[in-house]
C-alpha cells in the first residue's frame, strides 16, 4: 500500500464552519480563530466568502477580517467568490487566492447560487480572466460529488465533467465536496477513479462533511487512491446553509491524528489546533465536535 508522504490541509473552519451559524460571531472572535490556526502551523486557511450578505449574513464581514488577521509568511489566506462582483470585492480586500464553487447537481446549484451549473461556469470565465491578470490563484469546488440533498444519487461522470471544466478554465486544484456526507469508501474510490480519467489526481482534493460519520474512511480511501489534499474544519464546525441537515467537515484534529499515525507529514501542531477548537467552541457555546479533541483535552 502506498500513501502520500505529505498531505496539504485546507482549513475551512472560519468559512465553511461558521457560515451556517445563526448567532453573530464577532470580528474579534473570528480574527482570533484564524490567528490561532496559523500559529498552529496550518498553511492554508479559508477566511471567509465574498457572497451576497442577504444569502449568507455570517460572511458579511469577510473583507474586514482580511485587514485584521496577522498574515503570516507562507500561509495562504483564501476566500470564496461566486462571481466577478465577489472577486472584485476580494481583490479590494487584498485577497491573493479565491475559490469558485459550483455543483454536480442542478438542483443544488439553483438553491446555492441561483443559477444552473453551466451558467455558474460561464460566470467564472471573466473571474478567472481577471484573476490571471492580477496574479490571483483560483481553486474550484464541486458540491454534491457523492450525493445531493435534492436529487439523491449523483453520477461520478457528472462530477468528472464539471471538474474538467474548472481545470480547463484555469483552476489549479478542484475540491470534490461530499456536501451532505452520505458517501462511503467504495463510492469515494469510484468517484476518484472516474474523475481521475479526465483530471490528474494531483489536481484533486477531498472535502468530506462528516454527517454520516464516513469522512475519515473516505479520506483513507482517497489517500490510497493518491489524493494528498484534504479540507477540514477545526472542532468539526460547519454545514452548508443550502444543504439541510449537513453537519461539519471532518474535524481538523481528527484528520491530523490519523495522518500522524500513518506517518504522513503535515507540519501542524495538533495540541495547538485542539486549543483553537476549544476556544471557538466556547465562543459558540457548544461542545467540541472533534473526537480527538474530546479524548485528548
Ligand atoms: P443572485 O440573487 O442570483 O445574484 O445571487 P444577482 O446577481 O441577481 O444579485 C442580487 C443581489 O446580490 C444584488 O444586490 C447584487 O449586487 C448582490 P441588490 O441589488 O439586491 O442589493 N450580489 C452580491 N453581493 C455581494 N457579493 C457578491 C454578490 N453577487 C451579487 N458576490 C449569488 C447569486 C451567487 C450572489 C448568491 O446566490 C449567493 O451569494 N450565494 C451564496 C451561496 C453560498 O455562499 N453558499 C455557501 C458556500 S458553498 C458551500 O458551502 C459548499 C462547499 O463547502 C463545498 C461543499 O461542501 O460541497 C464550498
Ligand atoms: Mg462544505
Amino acid at each position: 500500500m502506498s500513501l502520500p508522504k505529505s498531505v496539504k490541509i485546507v482549513e475551512v473552519g472560519p468559512r465553511d464552519g461558521l457560515q451556517n451559524e445563526k448567532q453573530q460571531i464577532s470580528v474579534a472572535d473570528k480574527v482570533r480563530l484564524i490567528d490561532d490556526l496559523s500559529n498552529a502551523g496550518i498553511s492554508y486557511i479559508e477566511v471567509g466568502s465574498f457572497v451576497s450578505p442577504k444569502w449568507v449574513p455570517q460572511m458579511a464581514n469577510s473583507a474586514e477580517l482580511f485587514g485584521l488577521i496577522r498574515q503570516k509568511r507562507g500561509v495562504t489566506y483564501a476566500a470564496l467568490a461566486p462571481n466577478l462582483k465577489g472577486f472584485d470585492a476580494a481583490l479590494l480586500a487584498g485577497v491573493k487566492e479565491v475559490s469558485v464553487f459550483t455543483a454536480a447537481s442542478e438542483a443544488f446549484s439553483q438553491k446555492n447560487i441561483n443559477c444552473s451549473i453551466t451558467e455558474s461556469l460561464q460566470r467564472f470565465v471573466p473571474l478567472l480572466d481577471s484573476a490571471r491578470q492580477h496574479g490571483v490563484a483560483v481553486r474550484g469546488y464541486v458540491s454534491c460529488a457523492l450525493g445531493c440533498p435534492y436529487e439523491g444519487t449523483v453520477a461520478p461522470e457528472r462530477v468528472a465533467w464539471v471538474t474538467q471544466e474548472l481545470v480547463a478554465m484555469g483552476c489549479y486544484e478542484v475540491s470534490l465536496g461530499d456536501t451532505i456526507g452520505t458517501g462511503t469508501a467504495l463510492e469515494t474510490r469510484r468517484l476518484i477513479e472516474v474523475v481521475g480519467r479526465m483530471t490528474p489526481r494531483q489536481l484533486l482534493a477531498g472535502h468530506f462533511h462528516d454527517t454520516y460519520g464516513q469522512a475519515l474512511t473516505n479520506i483513507f480511501a482517497s489517500l490510497e487512491e493518491g489524493i494528498a489534499v484534504f479540507d477540514s474544519s477545526v472542532a468539526g464546525l460547519g454545514g452548508c446553509p443550502y444543504a439541510k441537515g449537513a453537519s461539519g467537515n471532518i474535524a481538523t484534529e481528527d484528520l491530523l491524528y490519523l495522518l500522524d499515525k500513518l506517518g504522513i507529514d503535515t507540519g501542524i501542531d495538533l495540541s495547538a489546533v485542539i486549543a483553537a477548537g476549544e476556544r471557538i467552541s466556547a465562543v459558540l457555546g457548544r461542545g467540541n465536535d472533534s473526537r480527538v479533541a474530546r479524548a485528548l483535552r
